[in-house]
């Protein structure tokens, strides 16, 4: 805790405690871009400073290189633990500390927001598992307020088979498109799955005291719905936005499916209110004996199709799914762009290399006008040739980073 404290006080940006509701300098600042980055005891790195090498103000696009085992992954893993949640390798909080290190890992920031540059910290509590949140030095009280300040979506090797995985890594992707859109989202994700592992927990020990039941069953009703609706929202307009070939990227049809996602389609709210309470009571006997719950927006799925093959996209080769995958995430930051002023931070692991000449042009174009930054890594430096004068370049090796001519 001192140690994130130390860390996030030491760069206080000269606005501190300002009102951050308007951009400090006056300027028209549109996109998220971290200007510094500092890691402390964080998987292969004891202490990595990217602001000595100094990020530069007008360039969106910074490129990571280096070997295989080199440390590119675990740069981009660390800016996603500034955003809810567990990260882009969906790590418990304790794997992240360097191995055989002297103290818990930390993670800062210098961003430029959409209110203007703010200061964001998280680490390890020393205490054990729990993530601490800084957010201008101060103590945050949860994850879900970093949703405030920025939002980040990434593409990572393992994503390639985000279409035939379990429907968690559906769900996870989903929402994680949704917390740029709405920042209570991931709020209201973590009480509806707190008020569930309460209710498997009392169902498990053959605990029957209907009021305790009945109160953590409204507020998964209550919050389960919200969650609900807010997917249902999101792929709606992105299924829109998604609607047509954008260049090289196929058109995709994306829908959420789900018994509550379902029900919000055709009934009042109200009745999908009670529908939910009443299934969740007479399940009680089977979540005890199975655990978890067997109803409920923790079960839901993102279903997604190639448009112009008419083709779920489970069964659409690797290159075809990878040109989806990308193609939602490119539209997904351009409607947030459209509409909330400000696109996601976009974290592609390893994603230009494995594209045909074609693609990769497309994807550099976009993220070049996007207006947020982009961190794109990978092995081979000629992959981003095209880049060359329009991205910072870096190289990693051995746990330290060297900024190269551009
Ligand atoms: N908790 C940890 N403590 C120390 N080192 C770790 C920890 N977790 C992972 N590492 C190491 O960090 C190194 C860099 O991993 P990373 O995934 O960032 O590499 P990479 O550059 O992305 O490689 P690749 O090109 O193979 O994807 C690896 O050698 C890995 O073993
Ligand atoms: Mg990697």
């Amino acid at each position: 805790m001192e140690f994130i404290a130390r860390m996030v006080d030491q760069d206080m940006p000269a606005n501190q405690g300002e009102d951050l509701t308007a951009s400090s300098d006056g300027s028209d600042m549109t996109g998220l871009a971290i200007r510094k980055l500092s890691l402390f005891s964080y998987r292969n790195y004891t202490h990595l400073r990217m602001e000595a090498e100094g990020l530069k103000q007008d360039s969106n696009i910074v490129v990571i290189t280096g070997h295989n085992g080199a440390g590119k992954t675990n740069i981009l893993e660390a800016i996603s633990m500034l955003t809810p949640g567990r990260g882009l390798r969906s790590c418990k909080t304790r794997d992240l500390d360097q191995v055989n290190a002297f103290g818990p890992w930390a993670v800062s920031c210098s961003l430029d927001s959409q209110y203007g540059p703010v200061e964001l910290g998280t680490g390890r509590d020393p205490e054990g598992e729990r993530r601490i949140v800084r957010i201008n030095g101060a103590t945050a009280k949860g994850q879900s307020a970093l949703s405030e300040y920025i939002s980040a979506v990434w593409l990572t090797p393992q994503m390639d088979r985000l279409f035939l995985d379990s429907s968690g890594a559906r769900r996870r992707f989903l929402d994680r498109l949704i917390y740029g859109f709405d920042a209570a989202h991931a709020g209201r994700l973590s009480a509806y799955e707190k008020a569930m592992r309460e209710r498997a927990k009392l169902l498990k020990q053959g605990v029957k005291d209907d009021i305790w039941l009945k109160a953590l069953e409204s507020q998964m009703v209550e919050r389960g719905i919200a969650v609900a609706a807010a997917r249902r929202d999101m792929t709606e307009r992105l299924d829109i936005a998604c609607a047509r070939s954008d260049g090289p990227f196929p058109g995709a049809k994306v829908t959420v499916s789900g018994s509550v996602e379902d029900d919000l389609a055709r009934l009042p709210a109200v009745e999908v209110e009670d529908k939910f309470a009443a299934a969740l009571r007479a399940g009680r006997q089977q979540d005890a004996d199975n655990g978890g719950a067997g109803h409920g927006p923790h079960r839901s799925d993102l279903d997604v199709m190639h448009l112009e093959k008419n083709m779920p996209a489970h069964l659409c080769s690797t290159g075809e799914q990878k040109a989806l995958l990308i193609a939602i995430v490119l539209a997904h930051a351009k409607l947030q762009a459209a509409e909330r002023g400000v696109p996601p931070l976009l974290l592609l692991d390893e994603v230009a290399a494995h594209l045909d000449q074609k693609k990769r042009s497309a994807l550099f174009e976009t993220i070049e006008s996007l207006g947020s930054q982009t961190w794109l890594t990978g092995t081979e430096p000629n992959v981003f040739d095209e880049l060359k004068g329009k991205a910072q370049f870096f190289h990693v090796e051995n746990g330290k980073v060297k900024k190269q001519a551009a």
